[in-house]
């Protein structure tokens, strides 16, 4: 991987297995891993604490503009620790009362300008790994390789529903169901930034391979030069 070129772009849906990958490859490769839905998720949380609704675009994007907010990914543990104003919330990000507002928050323009210029800055001079919706498209267009990740809707909705299970969060597979097809509506059909396949990015689907076959998939891809 070239040092002039350090950034690897993966987007792609919900439940399409970005997440999983990029932190198993940041791992493997010692790459500084980025979780771009955890910022908008990190806005979505601190968005309810103040008491803002996401149909206050001026409201929300003076909270974007203001945010402090870091990510500290640890490749020795494969961990991401995601810090608002150096509170730990990496745990309380992912539950349901979040998720549905995100997608409403991503929506918007500003808020989006303001996530875009702290994702390059977090990466700045780092070999990294950023994993969103608009990365490839927007965020690093020049990047040094780029992939689009995607799953049938069942297997996707099959695994997120799993992973909250894992996680301790009570909530019923009809429930994320739900969720997923609501999100992939808003975040496809959106005005800025829609979910879209670079044109240029590899396209993995992932709906029958296990995790390791598409990260050895994707490191080949990584490691041709
Ligand atoms: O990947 P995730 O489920 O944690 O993302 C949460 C939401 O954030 C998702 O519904 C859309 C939005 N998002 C985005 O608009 N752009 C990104 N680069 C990452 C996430």
């Amino acid at each position: 991987m070239s040092a002039s070129k350090p950034i690897v772009a993966i987007d792609g849906p919900a439940g399409s297995g970005k997440s999983t990958i990029a932190k198993l490859i940041a791992k493997k490769l010692g790459l500084f891993y980025i979780d771009t839905g955890a910022m908008y998720r990190a806005l979505a949380f601190k968005a309810k604490k103040a008491g803002i609704t996401p149909d206050n675009e001026n409201g929300m994007a003076e909270l974007a503009k203001a945010i402090d907010l870091d990510l500290r990914y640890d490749a020795q543990t494969g961990k991401l620790v995601v810090l608002l104003e150096g509170q730990d919330i990496s745990e309380e990000i992912r539950k349901p009362y979040i998720t549905e507002d995100v997608s409403f928050i991503a929506k918007i323009k500003e808020v989006r300008e303001h996530m875009v210029r702290l994702q390059r800055r977090l990466a700045e001079g780092k070999r990294s790994i950023l994993e969103g919706r608009d990365i490839a498209t927007v965020v690093f267009p020049d990047a040094y390789k780029k992939f689009y990740l995607d799953a049938n809707p069942a297997e996707r909705i099959k695994r997120r529903y799993l992973e909250m299970k894992e996680k301790g969060i009570p909530i019923d597979e009809f429930s994320v169901k739900k969720d997923i097809e609501r999100r992939d509506r808003i975040d496809s059909t959106r005005e800025h930034a829609p979910l879209r396949r670079a044109h240029d990015a590899v396209y993995i689907d992932t709906t029958d391979m296990a995790i390791d076959e598409v990260a050895r998939r994707i490191i080949e891809e990584i490691e041709k030069t």
